[in-house]
């Protein structure tokens, strides 16, 4: 009912859980003077034994108990804060390096909507679990105790009979536990399922509009909501359910002592005063235990959640290489490479050669889905299990450190990732170190800054997704941040696609200069042939092996399939343009 893997994971939380059950405890001794004062008071009232000096005493005893009594709920609402912010915050950390640990391919292990649920609302259910079910259920076994040692030299019989109830709550609590279990499993595999749909439909919903595929969409999304719906009443019903249940065994269990203290009373084995302190602790005894059970559910639902964040935390990582790249060399070399995006299904890449030097361009060439973009993810590690070999600068690719490889490879591909945030906030992601002077430079570079300063420049505010730019002022802003990182080796997958020919023309200006006077290692990616004309070698791919390769001029002599590939385009395109 304790996850001792939580606890261990949070060093200054477990402090403050051990302080909010001493709080609590020193709240119940509170009580118990206050009720000792009480029955003192009343049963001397009664014989008339109380003097005006022991009145005052009493009064001001019990006043002075109050007050501390206060103090500790205080100092206990305080450490429970204190708790659960720190679970919280722990938890938070955890699940974000861990994402950083898998890198980049970290969606072959979990979608998206996933971890946006269990770094909000997942973590959000633990704030209870942590921050009051555990110490409760410590307090919820100390307390009675305590009240049974203060209570039974007074009757023995009468202590005894409400110890001996207190476990019926939990006898309860572990029956529920089985159902609800189960239906818990159930409540959040649905949760997260919704979670997804949702995510999934928000992002597709202008293709959904378009397609008038949104009724439908909405429909789906109907039926998922009211399964969620469902589940969560039945959760629900089965939690009310249980505490009715816990409420009749607490009161039951202090009627019974009630009516026993009396029958010990009546026949003269209790004084006065001491019936009324077994009167009024007798429901002590089982508030305590009672609250847990009211806490046991929302904490049921945190080890749920703590589940899936420790299934998370659990997936086996990369193994972290540790080499780092030596400045001296950035060549890229495959050799016999084959690569299957699942064990068993088709080979992408069969037995793929070739050679990027440091500080020349390299072009790979061929139709839709002859395995272009998985070369460039796989250079990159967003890809793994290939087989033959791939070095980096003379080091093996998958022994290289990630942090490393990061800082060596930039990649853009035609739908870079323009965050919500102004131009600068966007550049400075390339390299937070630069300047304005800098950034300003970078965009002049891509001829974005006087299109950009009617608009505000770096200042300017960009929405989500970049929207609020054209698509060829996005694309140009992409590779102004790609310059800025200044990393030696640049991969470029249809960074022109779709955009306007003036970007293009830019964008393809700067690709070139990168490798020619700048000296980086290149690797474009593009349909458009002419854009691959100047590059050292191109490759030309077809179902995942190497078709052709050389020169532009080599290939154009050998007259084959680039050869033919290349003339059509032209073709095409010297025809639209004498059109204009
Ligand atoms: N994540 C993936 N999981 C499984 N198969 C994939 C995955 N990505 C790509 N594929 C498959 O691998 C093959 C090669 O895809 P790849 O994206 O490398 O092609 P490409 O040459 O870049 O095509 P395009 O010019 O359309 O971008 C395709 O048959 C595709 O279906
Ligand atoms: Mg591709």
């Amino acid at each position: 009912m304790i996850k001792t893997r939580l606890l261990g994971m949070l060093k200054s939380g477990r402090k403050y859980v051990l302080l909010e059950v001493v709080w609590q405890w020193l709240g119940l001794i509170a009580q118990i003077i206050i009720v000792g004062c009480i029955a003192r008071t009343l049963s001397k009232a009664y014989f008339h034994k109380l003097t005006m000096k022991q009145l005052l005493v009493y009064i001001g005893v019990a006043l002075f108990s109050v007050f501390a009594r206060m103090v500790f709920d205080r100092l206990y609402t305080e450490a429970s804060f204190k708790a659960s912010v720190d679970v919280k915050n722990v938890m938070r950390d955890q699940i974000y390096s861990k994402l950083l640990r898998l890198g980049s391919g970290y969606r072959k292990y979990v979608s998206s909507a996933q971890i946006t649920q269990m770094m909000g609302e997942g973590v959000e259910q633990l704030e209870v679990y942590f921050g009051k079910y555990i110490s409760q259920f410590v307090y919820a076994l100390i307390a009675p105790v305590t009240l049974f040692l203060f209570l039974f030299q007074y009757n023995l019989k009468a202590a005894i009979v409400l110890l001996v109830a207190v476990p019926l709550i939990p006898v309860v609590i572990m029956i529920v536990m089985k159902v609800a279990r189960k239906l818990l499993d159930k409540y959040f595999t649905i949760y997260y399922g919704l979670g997804d749909t949702f995510l999934e439909k928000l992002h597709g919903m202008t293709t959904l509009k378009i397609y008038q595929a949104d009724e439908k969409a909405l429909e789906d999304m109907d039926e998922e909501s009211e399964n969620f719906r469902r589940i969560t009443m039945k959760v629900l019903s089965m939690q009310l359910n249980s505490t009715i249940v816990m409420d009749i065994v607490a009161y039951a269990g202090a009627a019974v002592g009630i009516a026993v203290t009396l029958s010990q009373f009546a026949l003269g084995e209790m004084k006065l005063d001491e019936a009324i302190m077994f009167l009024l602790l007798s429901a002590e005894f089982f508030l305590p235990m009672r609250l847990l059970g009211s806490y046991f559910h929302i904490g049921m639902n945190g080890m749920k959640a703590s589940d899936k964040i420790f299934d998370f935390l659990d997936i086996k990582e990369p193994k972290a290489g540790k080499e780092k790249l030596d400045k001296s060399s950035y060549d890229i070399v495959f050799k016999n490479v084959t690569f299957a995006y699942e064990k068993k299904g088709p080979k992408i890449l069969n037995g793929i050669n070739f050679n990027v030097p440091t500080g020349k361009m390299i072009s790979i060439v061929g139709v839709s889905g002859s395995g272009k973009s998985t070369i460039a993810g796989i250079i990159r590690r967003q890809f793994k299990g290939y087989e033959g070999t791939i070095t980096v600068g003379g080091k093996e690719l998958k022994s290289i450190n990630e942090a490393s490889l990061m800082s060596a490879i930039t990649a853009v591909s035609y739908n870079s990732f323009i965050f919500p945030g102004t131009v600068r906030e966007n550049l400075l992601l390339g390299n937070p170190k630069s300047s304005d002077k800098k950034l300003n430079s970078a965009l002049n570079i891509m001829n974005l800054l006087e299109e950009l300063q009617p608009l505000g420049g770096l200042d300017y505010a960009l929405t989500e997704g970049g929207s609020n730019l054209s698509g060829g002022q996005r694309q140009r802003l992409a590779l102004a941040r790609a310059l800025l990182k200044n990393s030696p080796i640049y991969i470029f997958d249809e960074a022109t696609s779709n955009i306007d020919v003036e970007s293009e023309e830019i964008i393809m200006k700067v690709i070139r200069k990168l490798s020619k006077d700048i000296g980086k290692t290149v690797i474009l990616i593009s349909h458009r042939l002419a854009n691959v004309v100047s590059s050292n070698e191109i490759l030309m791919l077809e179902q995942g092996s190497i078709l052709e390769h050389g020169t532009h001029k080599q290939l154009m002599e050998k007259n084959g399939s680039y050869a033919k590939l290349f003339m059509v385009q032209h073709k095409l395109e010297t025809y639209a343009g004498g059109e204009k």
